[in-house]
Order: C-alpha cells, then sequence, then structure tokens
C-alpha cells in the first residue's frame, strides 16, 4: 500500500489548488454507513456526509446494486441523441415528488451546471439580464453561477475573470445577527425591505431572484418564515422568476424532499445537486415547463448528462429515502441532536447559536455571546480536534460548524459523534489543542 504522507505529499505537487482546500488529512477508503475508514484502517464518524453527499450513508447496497445492474448492461448511451430509459424514470419520480407542477427536468453532472442552467434560462425567459442574490450565498463556480455567488471567493476570482451578469446583492435574513434575535416577523421586516429596495431601484432589470431556502456554505442559515413568504409574494407580484438553489438541502435533508416545503411558497426553477446520485455525479434543474421551454434545443446540455449509471443510482435514492422513510428520520434525529445542542450551548462559551432543519443543523462559534465576534480559529481548532477525535466536521463560512450526517445514522452514532465533537469543543476552550492545528485546516 502506497505511503499515506506520500499520498499527500504528491497530491499537492500533481493536483491544482483550484479543486481543494485542507481540512483533515483524510485518505477515506472504505465507508459503512456514517462510518469512514482510512487508509490506516482507522474510523471516523461522518458528521458532514463528505460535503452533503450522502444521504443514505457509505456504502448503501440500494445504491451499489442499481449502478452494478446498470452498468453491466449499459454504462452510456447519451440521451442527448437518443433515449434513456432511466432518465424517463428518474425525471417522472422527480416530478412526483416536485413543488412545481406542470414541470419538466433536465440534467447536468453537478450542482453548478442545474444552478447555471436557471440562470441562462430566466434571462431567455424574461429578457432581463440582472440578478438578485444573497450575501454569503454560493451556487457553484461557472461563471455564471459565480456571478450570483455572494460569497468573498466569488468576487475575487470574477475580479480576475470579470463578471457574467449583474447582480444586485442583499443580505440574506440572519436573526441571530440582526437587531431582532427571536423574533422572527421583525427579523423578517427588516430583511425584506431591503430587498424591496432593491427591486425597486431596479425594476425591469431583474430576471430571477436566486435563493437558498437554507443558507449552506454561507453559514447555515435558516430564514425565517414570513420572510420567505414574503420574498415569494413579491417574486410573483412583480413578475421576476425564483431559482430555489436546493442543491444542498433537497432530498428529505431538512424532513422535506425540498426545503422550500416549509414555507409554502412555489418557485419557478430548482437547482440539484450533491445527494441526488447517492455519490454518483448527476444534477438535475425542475423548472416550469414554459421557462424550460425558452432555450433552443441542445442549449443546455452536457454528454453525459442523463447518463443510465447516474439515474439509476439517482432512482435508487429517491426510492430508499421513500422506503426507509428517511424525512421523518430526518426530522426526528434533527431535533434530537439540535436539543442536545442547544444544553451544551448553554454549557459552552464558545457556541453562540444553534440552528437548523432536520438534519441540516449549524453550530455558529463566538468569542463572546454578547459581540457574536466570530470564532475563527477556534473554529479551525475544533475541526482538528474532532478529526482526532475520530469524527469528521466541517465548518462553512470561517466560524459555523456544519452538521449533515447521513440521514441513515443511528442514535448511538449520532449521540456519540456529538459527544466527541463537544468534546472537542471542550478541548478548544481549555486551551488543550495548539496553534500547529491551524497549519492543517484552512477550510473556505
Ligand atoms: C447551494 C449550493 N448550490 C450549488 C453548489 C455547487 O454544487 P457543485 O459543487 O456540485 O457544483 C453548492 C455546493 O456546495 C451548494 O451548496
Amino acid at each position: 500500500m502506497r505511503d499515506p504522507a506520500d499520498i499527500i505529499r504528491k497530491y499537492h505537487e500533481v493536483i491544482a489548488r483550484i479543486n481543494r482546500t485542507d481540512y483533515a488529512p483524510i485518505i477515506a477508503i472504505e465507508g459503512r454507513g456514517a462510518i469512514v475508514k482510512d487508509i490506516t484502517g482507522r474510523e471516523y464518524i461522518d458528521l458532514s456526509a463528505s460535503a452533503a453527499v450522502m444521504t443514505l450513508g457509505y456504502g448503501a447496497r440500494e445504491v451499489a446494486e442499481a449502478v452494478c445492474e446498470a452498468a453491466r448492461r449499459i454504462t452510456h448511451y447519451t440521451h442527448m441523441y437518443g433515449y434513456v430509459p432511466e432518465a424517463l424514470e428518474l425525471a417522472e419520480e422527480l416530478l412526483t415528488i416536485s413543488p412545481i407542477r406542470n414541470a419538466k427536468v433536465s440534467y447536468g453532472l453537478t450542482g453548478n451546471d442545474a444552478n447555471e442552467g436557471a440562470l441562462l434560462l430566466a434571462r431567455a425567459y424574461t429578457g432581463a439580464d440582472a440578478f438578485i442574490a444573497f450575501e454569503n450565498s454560493f451556487h457553484g463556480v461557472g461563471a455564471a453561477a459565480t456571478s450570483v455567488s455572494g460569497i468573498g471567493l466569488a468576487r475575487e476570482v470574477e475580479a480576475r475573470i470579470g463578471e457574467w451578469a449583474r447582480t444586485y446583492f442583499v443580505p440574506y435574513p440572519n436573526c441571530y445577527h440582526s437587531p431582532y434575535p427571536g423574533d422572527e416577523w421583525r427579523c423578517s421586516k427588516y430583511y425584506i425591505e431591503e430587498l424591496r429596495r432593491a427591486i425597486e431601484e431596479h425594476r425591469g432589470e431583474i430576471a430571477a431572484i436566486v435563493f437558498e431556502p437554507i443558507l449552506g456554505d454561507g453559514g447555515i442559515v435558516v430564514p425565517p418564515d414570513p420572510y420567505v413568504r414574503w420574498l415569494g409574494e413579491i417574486a410573483r407580484e412583480e413578475g421576476i422568476l425564483l431559482i430555489d438553489d436546493e442543491v444542498q438541502t433537497a432530498i428529505g435533508r431538512t424532513g422535506k424532499w425540498f426545503a422550500i416545503q416549509h414555507y409554502g411558497i412555489t418557485p419557478d426553477l430548482i437547482p440539484l445537486g450533491k445527494p441526488l446520485g447517492g455519490g454518483i455525479p448527476i444534477s438535475a434543474l425542475i423548472g416550469r415547463a414554459d421557462v424550460m421551454e425558452s432555450l433552443p434545443d441542445m442549449a443546455y446540455t452536457f454528454t453525459l448528462a442523463g447518463n443510465p449509471v447516474s439515474c439509476a443510482a439517482a432512482l435508487a435514492v429517491i426510492r430508499a429515502v421513500r422506503e426507509k422513510g428517511l424525512l421523518k428520520r430526518a426530522e426526528e434525529l434533527g431535533r434530537r441532536a439540535m436539543d442536545y445542542l442547544r444544553r451544551e450551548a448553554e454549557k459552552h462559551d464558545l457556541i453562540g447559536d444553534v440552528r437548523g432543519k432536520g438534519l441540516m443543523i449549524g453550530v455558529e462559534l463566538v468569542k463572546d455571546k454578547e459581540s457574536k465576534e466570530p470564532a475563527l480559529k477556534e473554529a479551525r481548532k475544533v475541526v482538528w480536534r474532532a478529526y482526532e477525535l475520530g469524527v469528521i466536521i466541517l465548518f462553512v463560512a470561517g466560524n459555523v460548524l456544519r452538521i449533515h450526517p447521513p440521514l441513515t445514522i443511528d442514535e448511538e452514532t449520532l449521540d456519540e459523534g456529538l459527544e466527541r465533537l463537544t468534546q472537542a469543543i471542550t478541548d478548544v476552550e481549555e486551551g488543550r489543542v495548539s496553534d500547529e492545528a491551524l497549519k492543517a485546516v484552512k477550510g473556505w
């Protein structure tokens, strides 16, 4: 077996930096459920579902069997020029669960593709060319998705490559950091005014509002209900399309098929990705049929999109989520995890806020509960200490721990993972993690 240190050293030599960052030096070679085994045989509880992908956990039999069965028959026959039965079946399944009625589906390979398709179609359908999007949002790394992403990295990239679309950024409704924490109504009013102002200033220019129903990489922020309802009403009244980016939130993660279903509004376009294929690359865009028809044949396609193996994997994921009752499970386990973390928050100076829906939970680390100053170095140290204690956890937005385990995780493993995580927080609070950890954990 190749020496682990050699793999890591070589990795940095031959793989471009634009592809990755460092959280923990895990060389994963096997997985079962929520457990990942590395090349040395060490096991970790993965509270990240590997970047929000492994909804069914590692080694899901349903996915492996569906993939092997399809691959044995045919690995590829392009649906651009022919017909793939699995692609049809998957589209039918997606339309059964979709909150958009009279919709159509198109396929891509990553969440980015699905968002780029939505952005192109929104411009084509409305004839308008600008967008409203949210500070700290993330929608992918293509030119169009970069334009509407609010995170710092997107602006850094755009400074070098230029912008694809004019985008007006408004703050994502974050009640914890608003003047009205704990008051959903006033918090919603506070943030919705900013959105209204942006729309009034740019009336006629806006093709779509691009919205994550829970802000993901920007810090796991759950928007207050009234805000999302008003957002939906405003978009409808103004004739602006609503792109509901569910790449991170769909397929049961929040306790519903789509997170937007918590708020009772209907978007026009829904990009999907990450968990859809259970680890096999596939993304989908569900959209209103009239919007989906607003570009010519072949205008948004990829040679490998609608691939039989990927579609078979996604079908297996959707069916398993349904058959195993994972929507309910996400809700129950989410409540269990949040109850525990909220009790822990009372005991830990570092934990400023615990928020989430289903098994999409954010734990915001702060230097001081009053000022809410982000505990950036501490978050990196917690990730490192958790790794040492056998738990995989990521931070987003610099100081928010993202708890996003497989929906199939059992109670015992979840509890054990969370206990080790809070032990890691204690160790950081008590100065038991040295600054050396900061060299290893970079994050983004
Ligand atoms: C909400 C959201 N949209 C889009 C993307 C991009 O997806 P991908 O990395 O599969 O292109 C991500 C990835 O983190 C995401 O969280």
